[in-house]
């Protein structure tokens, strides 16, 4: 785990940034891919702010993870259009074949499961993302090929 002097001097050079938390945030996990637990002490302490605080905004928004991330990131589009095109059963049947819930990566490391709010693939619902690459019309012999490949 990245140590506080580490932490520290990432984020030292944003301090003077206006609202400058959420910059921090996403500098920290675009280095690490996650943000770690040693950062909410130094940002309270930066930022003036009390640990609670901190620890609030980060869970607060979704986009920020406390924990690495499997191998290769599975997202589930939750977002209306593919809702109608049945991506709560997909999402569903997907988490339960894995033995896992969302945000949770599978025991062997290989992939994590999340959800995201439309990908832009509405016409070709239900969407999914693997690792940055969004795929249309995903049904259950589809999602169990990016399973597949992904080694879950
Ligand atoms: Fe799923 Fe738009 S609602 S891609």
């Amino acid at each position: 785990a990245p140590a506080e002097d580490e932490i520290r001097a990432i984020v030292a050079p944003m301090t003077s940034l206006e609202g400058p938390l959420l910059p921090m945030l996403h500098e920290l996990q675009r280095i690490y891919g996650f943000v770690p637990e040693a950062a909410v002490p130094v940002l309270a302490d930066v930022l003036n702010l009390g640990r609670a605080e901190v620890h609030g905004v980060i869970s607060f928004y979704h986009d920020f993870r406390d924990h690495p991330t499997g191998r290769h990131v599975l997202k589930i589009c939750r977002a209306e259009a593919c809702q109608s095109m049945g991506a709560n059963a997909l999402a569903e049947s997907t988490l339960k074949k894995l033995g896992i819930g969302w945000h949770d990566t599978t025991s062997n490391g290989a992939v994590t499961v999340e959800p995201v709010y439309c990908l832009g693939m509405c016409a070709c619902a239900p969407a999914a993302m693997i690792d940055g690459r969004v795929v249309g019309r995903v049904d259950q012999a589809r999602m169990q090929r990016l399973l597949d490949e992904a080694g879950a």
